[in-house]
């Protein structure tokens, strides 16, 4: 896709599973790694928002730290409005993109004011007082929080205030990209709502691109024009958001939307069998292990991606 704002080309990152990898590695053996995210090739949109799903342990995080550039590839290439990310425009890259950590109650620094902690984007780009304290009211009103909450610290807030505190760091800066991990999971069904319905707002005000890591498929099915599918550090399916849920071609999706829940419920029911160890992948299609339609070549051959009507799907059966 030419107009991609940000893509990914065989993008891998390993991480070493022990410290012992590391004497591994000194005494010229081969390490054990955890694939958590391996070969990965996705293309978001300028204005789209993009919706990862998949089980616990699937790379999902990691795959939004790499594109963030908060993680560096082991391989692989992160394109980011036409521009490769390297070690060199890292940084600069680094100020057009934000996260929203998984966990609004951890990501906070419990030390500092509401409002050091909202404008401190804009302290590594320099920003002058009087601009950053206008930015800081704007983006206050922009999530509906009062500005009386600048001097007030973490403990202060409610969950769902703490996660619109996470989602004013993140858009202070006027970043192009967000990648928001979880962002409702800590929250109470009706504030979930709320700050689903805010994210939507400052996307159609502020034309921002998203990907929004969730468990929950209602998430994924009320924010995001696309969906992708992620297993085993690999996207095994992605299309648009109606395609998908109302036809999901791959089995692991149909398994994760076999038990849909409701926006009031925080994980959906995971498929029968258990999630492969990403040190120890099985052989083939790494889904063959929990596959109801397993055939003998999924067994030893690995599924390449190809169109399947609207979307995208790696598996043997198309
Ligand atoms: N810094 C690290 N060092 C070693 N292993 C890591 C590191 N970060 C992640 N992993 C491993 O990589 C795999 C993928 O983790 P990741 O957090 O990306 O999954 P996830 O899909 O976000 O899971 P969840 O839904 O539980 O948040 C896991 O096995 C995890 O233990
Ligand atoms: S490639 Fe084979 S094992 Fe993998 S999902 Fe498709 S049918 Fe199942
Ligand atoms: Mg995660």
């Amino acid at each position: 896709m030419v107009d991609a704002l940000v893509s990914t080309k065989g993008l891998k990152k390993y991480f070493l599973a022990s410290k012992s990898g590391l004497l591994n590695r000194i005494f010229k053996q081969q390490p054990p790694l955890v694939k958590a995210v391996d070969d990965v090739n996705i293309q978001i949109s300028s204005g789209e928002v993009l919706g990862l799903v998949g089980e616990s342990g699937s790379g999902k995080t990691t795959l939004g730290r790499l594109i963030t550039t908060l993680e560096t590839p082991t391989e692989g290439e992160i394109m980011f409005a036409g521009q490769l990310v390297t070690g060199k425009n890292r940084n600069k890259i680094r100020k057009q993109v934000q996260m929203v950590f998984q966990n609004p109650f951890e990501s906070l620094d419990p030390r500092q004011s509401i409002k050091s902690i909202v404008t401190e984007p804009l302290l590594k780009m320099g920003v002058p007082k009087e601009q950053k304290d206008a930015q800081f009211e704007k983006v206050m009103s922009a999530v509906s929080l009062d500005r009386n909450f600048a001097e007030r610290r973490p403990r202060d807030l409610s969950g769902g205030q703490r996660q619109r505190i996470a989602v004013a760091r993140a858009i202070i800066s006027n970043p192009k990209f967000i990648v928001l991990d979880e962002p409702t999971s800590a929250l109470d069904a009706s504030v979930q709502s709320q700050v689903l319905n805010l994210l939507v707002d400052l996307r159609n005000d502020y034309n921002f691109s998203y990907l929004v890591i969730t468990h929950n498929i209602a998430v994924a099915r009320y924010i995001s024009d696309n969906i992708a599918t992620m297993y085993a550090g690999q996207i095994v399916e992605n299309g648009p958001t109606g395609t998908v849920l109302k036809d999901p071609k791959h089995p692991y999706t149909q398994a994760l939307l076999k038990s849909v829940p409701t926006l009031d419920t925080k994980r959906v029911e995971p498929p029968q069998g258990e999630v492969p160890s990403l040190i120890d992948l099985p052989t083939g299609c790494r889904f063959h292990t929990r596959c109801p339609f397993v055939m003998e070549k999924c067994k030893t051959n690995d599924p390449t991606m190809r169109k399947v009507g609207e979307a995208n799907v790696a598996c043997w059966l198309y």
